[in-house]
């Protein structure tokens, strides 16, 4: 089944345009394009597939659907696939580009019957557009008001039937009254690293690269579980053994090029190394705020809330408390600090 409108999102990336450019295309050429070639998260894929299938055989567009998870495992790619599957054609916008009611108006009144339209980061949504969406997703209706004071009114038009696809990093940021509207919410998990190296040996089929399986795995296990880091790595990989080893890609070759980049054992980067550092040796272990910690780091707060954070925390290497974020005793360790005594603390304190 193909898609009749297929339009792609642009991920967020800090490269240069021209860069931006080519990696968002080789980005997107990576994307499975069918739920049978999408790896990993089994149980989302089963529920999904039974969702789909089910609309299908009713002759029905499938119900409301809302990935949540961290950056980059695979929200997009997955909304890409509900309209490929249903055979439907996709719209893509995203809550921080429908910035009046007017713009979500639009946005559905463009909609064929069974269309996919996929709101991206929906928890930005203004309030009053949320509110918009209600109607749209409950009753296929939207209700607008024409006129000011008391002689406004309000008219209901009705919309096609549609799939609102919806991408979330932060589900606690969707109002509930938006989430409740959803028939299936599916949180996407860090990938496992079998998973990963099955994602990367198919890119590398993809891009053309000769890569054995314990490459593969190497990269997988610094990946962070991350299909996009997965893939970014294996070309930072590819690029290293092209230059300074004629294009072959061992083990080793795989190791020094990963070190050179700046990925370490666990697959952590620079900023998550500054951040590890920070709550240990600059904050002393002393429970730090994440507006504090983001200015210590000449970082955005909303980019280590969202971005590195999950990671560490899910990897057993930072606390959130409420009180702030702490270090674990394995964030000493892997900073090769020795992890100060409650004494020591305390003198400290
Ligand atoms: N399950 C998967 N199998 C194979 N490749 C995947 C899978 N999930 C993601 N990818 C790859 O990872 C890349 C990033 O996925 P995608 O853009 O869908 O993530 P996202 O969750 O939408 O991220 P963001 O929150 O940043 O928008 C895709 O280009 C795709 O190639
Ligand atoms: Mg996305």
């Amino acid at each position: 089944m193909s898609g009749r409108r297929e339009v792609v999102a642009r991920p967020d990336t800090v490269l240069a345009p021209e860069l931006q450019e080519t990696e968002e295309a080789e980005e997107a050429s990576l994307r499975p394009k069918a739920l049978d070639d999408f790896v990993g998260q089994a149980e989302l894929r089963e529920h999904l597939a039974i969702v789909l299938e089910a609309a299908m055989q009713r002759g029905q567009p499938a119900d409301h659907l809302l990935f949540a998870g961290p950056p980059g495992l695979g929200k997009t790619t997955l909304a890409a696939i509900v309209a490929r599957e249903m055979g439907a054609g996709l719209r893509v916008t995203s809550g921080p580009a429908l910035l009046r009611g007017g713009d979500l108006a639009s946005a559905l009144n463009d909609l064929q019957p069974g269309d996919v339209l996929f709101v991206d980061e929906i928890h930005r949504l203004p309030r009053p557009v949320e509110e918009i969406l209600y109607s749209a997703m409950e009753d296929f209706a939207l209700d607008i008001v024409l006129g000011k004071g008391p002689t406004a009114r309000s008219v209901r038009l009705p919309l096609p039937r549609f799939t609102l696809v919806g991408a979330t990093t932060r589900t606690g940021l969707v109002s509930a009254p938006l989430r409740d509207r959803f028939g299936l919410v599916a949180r996407l998990d860090y990938y496992e690293p079998m998973d990963l190296e099955r994602i990367i040996i198919r890119s590398a089929g993809i891009i053309g690269v000769d890569l054995g399986a314990p490459a593969a795995s190497e990269i997988a296990r610094r990946s962070r579980g991350t299909p996009r880091i997965a893939n970014r790595l294996l070309k930072r990989v590819r690029d290293f053994a092209q230059v300074r080893h004629g294009g072959n890609i061992s083990t080793e070759v795989t190791r020094d090029a990963l070190a050179l980049f700046g990925v370490d054992e666990l697959g952590l980067d620079k900023v998550d190394r500054a951040i590890l550092e920070a709550v240990c040796v600059r904050f002393g272990g002393r429970p730090v705020g994440l507006s504090t910690l983001a200015t210590a780091l000449g970082e955005e707060a909303h980019t280590i809330e969202e971005v590195y954070e999950p990671f560490l925390v899910q990897q057993g290497l930072l606390q959130r408390t409420p009180r702030g974020r702490i270090p674990t005793s394995a964030s000493w360790g892997h900073l090769g600090l020795d992890e100060p005594t409650e004494q020591g603390r305390l003198r400290l304190a």
